[in-house]
């Protein structure tokens, strides 16, 4: 049973792989797929809250990574992505519910305080995203904040990077760099 369900995750895996072909979708690689899979694990949330879908590929490895009774909201504005990704969802039946609009905006409005939050959105606004869930209290003592690209788009997120070795952050060279720190 268990054995089938990982086969079921890795083929839709795999068929967003083929969809995202010369990275037209932006999806993280399968690299940091199973290191972000493996951090989640390590914490195990209650919540998690993703900011940038795309096709829902990061979402499905970290989804598969929670424990029971835990879920996932992820966060996509551009519409034709979001339905790609509700697609997969449905196919995966994983604990994931998507909110289609503008991070910036949907943020203040959660219900939810997280335990762990993925980012992987615009580049120059990850503090943005940060400060906004601090302002709004949505995050748990404690939370795990990942996010993605912080070695390819460095430039572009320098008070983000400043802000993440305050916080004792570690930067993995994986894919286009990981870095994640506890708040
Ligand atoms: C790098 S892609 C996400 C890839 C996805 N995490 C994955 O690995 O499968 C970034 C996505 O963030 C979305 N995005 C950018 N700014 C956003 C915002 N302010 N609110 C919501 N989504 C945003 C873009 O439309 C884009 O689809």
């Amino acid at each position: 049973m268990l054995f089938d369900i990982v086969v079921k995750i890795n083929d839709i895996l795999k068929k967003q792989e083929k969809l995202n072909k010369g990275g037209k979708f932006s999806t993280i690689n399968r690299e940091t797929g199973h290191f972000i899979n493996l951090l989640i694990k390590m914490r195990d949330p209650k919540k998690v809250l993703e900011i940038g879908t795309s096709i829902g590929y990061s979402s499905i490895w970290i989804a598969s990574a929670l424990n029971k009774n835990a879920e996932l909201i992820t966060l996509e504005r551009w519409p034709e992505r979001a339905e790609i990704a509700k697609k997969f969802f449905r196919q995966a039946n994983l604990p994931i519910i998507l909110i289609e609009g503008d991070a910036i905006e949907v943020i203040p409005k959660l219900r939810t305080k997280f335990d762990a939050v993925f980012i992987d959105a615009a580049k120059a606004d990850y503090l943005k995203y940060l400060h906004l869930l601090i302002l709004n209290k949505k995050l748990n003592k404690h939370t795990l904040i990942i996010a993605d690209n912080t070695v390819s788009h460095a430039s572009k997120m320098q008070d983000f990077l400043k802000f993440a070795e305050k916080k004792k952050a570690i930067t993995a060279e994986i894919g286009k760099g990981v870095t994640f720190f506890r708040l």
